[in-house]
């Protein structure tokens, strides 16, 4: 359904995209990650025709996006990022606008306006001024809008920033539901989401493409981890963490002399037992001894080495 090749973004002097290459199947639900600035964004408007790139090829459903952008755009519903929406527009006009927009017939638009404003939790609302609803709901209104035309595709950017843990709730049941009939991309920034709605993901950081591929696959190939909380000084424990060569480590002091150490890069042997023996032979007690499985967290930190986006 998405064809990227070699895509680049140069904005003057500075390099958004750097030749990224992925593709995303039909029927697929794809996570788009990376920290702030990695150029998430900058992609989904490439692909959705609103920005021209410097160089590269996307196609979309086989159409090309620089050169059949009207049949490209019939084929997605994009919810941009910060959704600006006509605050003196009702609910309803508005979505009948956009219907108008998107060349829907004016009895298919009806229905279909009824039907989005349905399935997005808005047709109590449909009636307001956009300008009095909360930002939770605006967002709702522009999944409605993105859902229209009832696309194959549907690109959403950060669909869920801002709302409260009910509305993500009910955002993610929504997205659950159109997958299978529709192709979705999805950026966010919120991990978890994307854990429990993608079947894949792609991460990129600073322009440059760092993993795409099966959640699961990718998360497996990251290193587990092993969390401790032993009773000695944190000097100690620190002498004692170097002399075993554990790697990645963290140290915590916890209250009661306690320090809670958390060592990652124990991809193919088990730590726990030689931590047990040798804490044990200092005569040292210990409270906790687990071996933590990575998350798709824990695998976009190890990508992205922990660092920080850019503006
Ligand atoms: N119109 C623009 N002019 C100049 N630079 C831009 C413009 N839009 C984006 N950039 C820069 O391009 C880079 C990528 O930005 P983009 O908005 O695509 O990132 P993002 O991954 O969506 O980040 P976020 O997670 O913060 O939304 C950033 O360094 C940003 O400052
Ligand atoms: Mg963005």
């Amino acid at each position: 359904m998405i064809e990227v090749e070699n895509l680049t973004k140069h904005y003057g002097q500075h390099v958004a995209l750097d030749g990224i290459t992925f593709s995303v199947g039909h029927g697929e639900v794809v996570g788009f990650l990376g920290p702030n600035g990695a150029g998430k964004s900058t992609t989904m408007r490439i692909l959705t025709t609103f920005l021209a790139a410097t160089s590269g090829s996307v196609h979309i459903g086989g159409k090309c996006v620089f050169e059949q952008p009207n049949q490209v755009r019939n084929l997605i519903g994009y919810m941009p990022e910060n959704n600006p929406l006509p605050i003196d527009l009702r609910v309803r006009d508005y979505l009948g606008f956009r219907a108008q927009l998107k060349h829907l017939s004016k009895s298919i638009a009806r229905k279909r306006v009824d039907e989005v404003a349905k399935q997005c939790g808005i047709s109590d609302v449909a009636n307001r001024y956009i300008g009095q609803l909360s930002r939770g709901y605006r967002q709702r209104v522009g999944m409605a809008d993105a859902l229209l035309a009832n696309p194959e595709l549907i690109i959403l950017d950060e669909p869920t920033s801002g709302l409260d843990p009910n509305q993500t709730r009910s955002v993610r049941s929504l997205i659950r539901k159109l997958a299978g009939k529709h192709t979705i991309l999805i950026s966010s920034h919120i991990l978890s989401e994307i854990e429990m709605t993608c079947d894949r993901v792609i991460i990129l950081h600073e322009g440059k493409l760092l993993a795409s591929g099966e959640m699961n696959k990718l998360i497996s190939k990251s290193h587990l981890a092993v969390v401790t909380e032993i009773r000695a000084s944190l000097i100690d424990v620190k002498n004692w963490a170097s002399e075993l060569a554990l790697e990645n480590s963290e140290f915590i002091e916890q209250k009661n002399g306690y320090v809670r150490c958390k060592f990652s890069g124990t991809k193919n042997n088990d730590l726990r037992e030689e931590i047990f023996a040798t804490v044990n032979e200092r005569g040292w007690e210990l409270r906790e001894l687990s071996q933590h499985t990575p998350s798709l967290e824990d695998l976009f930190v190890s990508l992205t080495n922990g660092k920080e986006g850019n503006r």
